[in-house]
C-alpha cells in the first residue's frame, strides 16, 4: 500500500471480524515498531503480545471494569490479538548515565521520552495494521486496572504500560467512528505556525 494511502485510511477500529490474524503479520508489526527512534537509541519498549484467547481473555478480566461490557468493550473484545506496548523508565536513565550522554545535568529529557519512544513504535504497529489491511486501535488502560494487568501477566514494577492496541480484521467499515465522528479534524492551517507563533 501507498504510504500516503496507510496515512489517511488509518483509523482506530472498535469491532473485529471473527478471523484469526496471521502471526507473521503480528510479527512485522513488532519487526517495524522496533524501527522506531527513540532518544539515545535507548530502545526503553517492550511488547506482551497476547495472540490466544485465553491470553486475551485473561487481558480483558484484567483491565476491564465490573459489571456488563459497555458496548465499547463488547466490540473491543472481539479482537484476537492485544498488544500491550510498555516503557521502562530505567532504561533510560541507565543510557543517560553512559559516557557519550554524561553531563546533561539533572533536566536530562525535556520531556519523558520513555513515553514519547512507546508512542512512536505504538504507532508503527497501527500504521503497519492498515498497510496488512488490518484494523487496530490504541487505548488506554486505567490506572487503577494497571496493578491486576501486572499481577496477572508478572509484569515488572520497572515495566509501565502505555496503552494497549487490539489488532484484527475489521468488522465492518462503518466511517469515522469514537470521537472523530463527534468533533472535526483541525484544519493544518490552525495547527501550524510558520516563522513564528
Ligand atoms: C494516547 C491515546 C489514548 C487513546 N485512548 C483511547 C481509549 O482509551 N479508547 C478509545 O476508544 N480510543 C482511544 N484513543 C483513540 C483516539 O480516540 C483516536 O485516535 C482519535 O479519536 C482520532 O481518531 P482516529 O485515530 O480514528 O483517527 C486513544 C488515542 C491515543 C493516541
Amino acid at each position: 500500500m501507498e504510504f500516503q494511502d496507510v496515512v489517511r485510511r488509518r483509523r482506530m477500529v472498535r469491532r473485529y471480524a471473527d478471523r484469526p490474524v496471521d502471526p507473521a503479520v503480528v510479527d512485522r508489526m513488532l519487526d517495524n515498531a522496533v524501527r522506531a527512534p527513540s532518544a539515545g537509541f535507548t530502545q526503553g519498549w517492550s511488547f506482551l503480545v497476547l495472540d490466544r484467547p485465553a491470553d486475551v481473555g485473561r487481558f480483558w478480566s484484567s483491565t476491564a471494569p465490573p459489571g456488563p461490557p459497555s458496548r465499547w468493550l463488547a466490540g473491543m473484545r472481539t479482537a484476537p490479538v492485544v498488544i500491550v506496548p510498555l516503557c521502562s523508565k530505567a532504561a533510560y536513565l541507565d543510557r543517560y548515565a553512559e559516557p557519550d550522554k554524561r553531563g546533561a545535568g539533572e533536566q536530562r529529557w525535556p520531556v519523558p521520552y520513555w513515553y514519547v519512544d512507546t508512542g512512536m513504535a505504538s504507532l508503527l504497529i497501527l500504521q503497519t495494521a492498515v498497510d496488512e489491511g488490518l484494523g487496530a486501535c490504541f487505548f488506554g488502560i486505567p490506572g487503577d486496572r494497571v496493578p491486576a494487568l501486572r499481577e496477572e501477566f508478572g509484569i515488572p514494577e520497572e515495566q509501565r504500560p502505555v496503552g494497549a492496541v487490539t489488532v484484527g480484521h475489521r468488522a465492518a467499515d462503518t466511517g469515522a467512528q469514537g470521537s472523530p465522528a463527534r468533533r472535526p479534524r483541525r484544519p493544518t492551517e490552525e495547527v501550524v505556525h510558520r516563522g513564528a507563533w
